[in-house]
């Protein structure tokens, strides 16, 4: 299964998605500041995919300072790295969530074990949530094709891109979208080539190109009128981070396509990990949001396309209301409204977070 993160005997690769679909690079991160400025640049993207390169990036760092020192003259450093991390990108939970684990996991470690065996701690955690990362988006696949059971095959619209670049593998959108296409459920994907930064143009409709996935490319202002003709059966996307409430952050743009599914009576999911979940906030208000360069919108591949100086406002993310959304697809099963008490009592049953 394709992964954009390699990790291996130390060392970080990231396969540079600034770069794709025409050339496929991977540059190695060697150290800490060069994995928060790939996040930052957005050499790598997807919340699930931000998440285990920032953990793999404190196994790099504590692998690189001497192993026969002890965890006390590294720990103020380790904090110090997880601050770096968490000040790259707001908006995904996923990154919160990998750097929590991994300082949880280093909690009750006393000050005078040796850092080599606070490596073999980090490293193991760090694998361990791309792993199971990779499971669960296989899981959220499974659990989004289970609700499709008629015949009919779906013409299915996503946004942005939710795939297997955007996480460990597999994806957790495009997860439904291959078991779907795997199980012969699927006519095929409508891909909003989402602007500016175009993640459906070179990302989304690359992959489904890879997985021979039936599929065709629009622009995003096009989907309502594909959806009053018709067209469209289901739209599913991916999340950042999702509220309490089940209010949703995702790529900007989510929220028009929920409102143009709503106004046509057609199916709006959200497919997402319990780590873009957070449940410590109530409600969409509450999740920062993201403004990214005016430059994205006012250049394209460093070509001016506006005035220069004419200025541009660019949040990266938007919120979709839960009253939008038809079902929040997790690896345990599909949440529906009302979503504060789906949520909270999935939580307690399957002892998540
Ligand atoms: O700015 P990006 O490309 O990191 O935004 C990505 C998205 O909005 C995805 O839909 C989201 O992270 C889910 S990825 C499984």
């Amino acid at each position: 299964m394709f992964s954009p993160i390699i990790y291996q005997s130390n060392q970080l690769k990231l396969i540079d998605q600034r770069l794709l679909p025409h050339k496929s690079i991977w540059v190695s991160c060697d150290t800490l500041e060069d994995v928060a400025v790939a996040i930052e640049d957005m050499v790598v993207r997807g919340a699930p995919a931000i998440g285990c390169t920032a953990a793999f990036g404190l196994a790099l760092d504590i692998t690189q300072v001497d192993q026969d020192s002890t965890w006390r003259s590294y720990k103020g450093r380790f904090f110090d790295c997880c601050a770096r991390l968490e000040a790259t990108r707001p908006t995904a939970v996923n990154l919160f969530y990998a750097i929590n684990q991994i300082r949880q996991a280093v909690e009750s470690i006393s000050d005078n074990e040796l850092v080599r065996d606070v490596s073999e701690v980090v490293e193991r955690c760090a694998q361990d949530l791309f792993n199971s990362d990779l499971e669960t988006c296989v899981a959220i696949g499974a659990q989004g094709c289970k609700l499709h059971s008629s015949d009919k095959k779906l013409r299915v619209l996503t946004h942005c891109n939710a795939g297997a670049l955007a996480t460990a593998g597999y994806g957790t959108a495009l997860g439904v979208i291959r078991a779907l296409h795997s199980a012969g459920k699927l006519e095929k994907v409508w891909v909003d080539e989402t602007r500016p930064y175009l993640q459906g143009a070179r990302l989304t409709s690359y992959e489904l190109l890879q997985d021979n996935i039936p599929h065709t490319l629009i622009v995003d202002s096009a989907a309502a009128s594909l959806m009053a003709q018709g067209l469209i059966d289901w739209v599913v996307v991916g999340a950042d981070r999702i509220a309490a409430n089940g209010d949703t952050a995702n790529k900007i743009g989510t929220y028009s396509a929920a409102i143009n599914a709503y106004y046509h009576n057609i199916k709006f999911f959200v497919a997402a990990p319990w780590s873009t979940i957070d449940l410590t906030i109530s409600s969409g208000a509450d999740i920062p949001i993201e403004m990214r360069p005016q430059s994205e919108i006012t250049e394209y591949a460093g070509q001016s396309i506006a005035a220069t100086e004419v200025t541009a406002l660019n949040p990266s993310f938007d919120v979709t209301p839960s009253k939008l959304i038809s079902g929040i697809i997790t690896e345990d099963s599909v949440i529906q409204e009302p979503f504060d008490k789906s949520l909270a009592s999935a939580r307690a049953h399957n002892n998540r977070l």
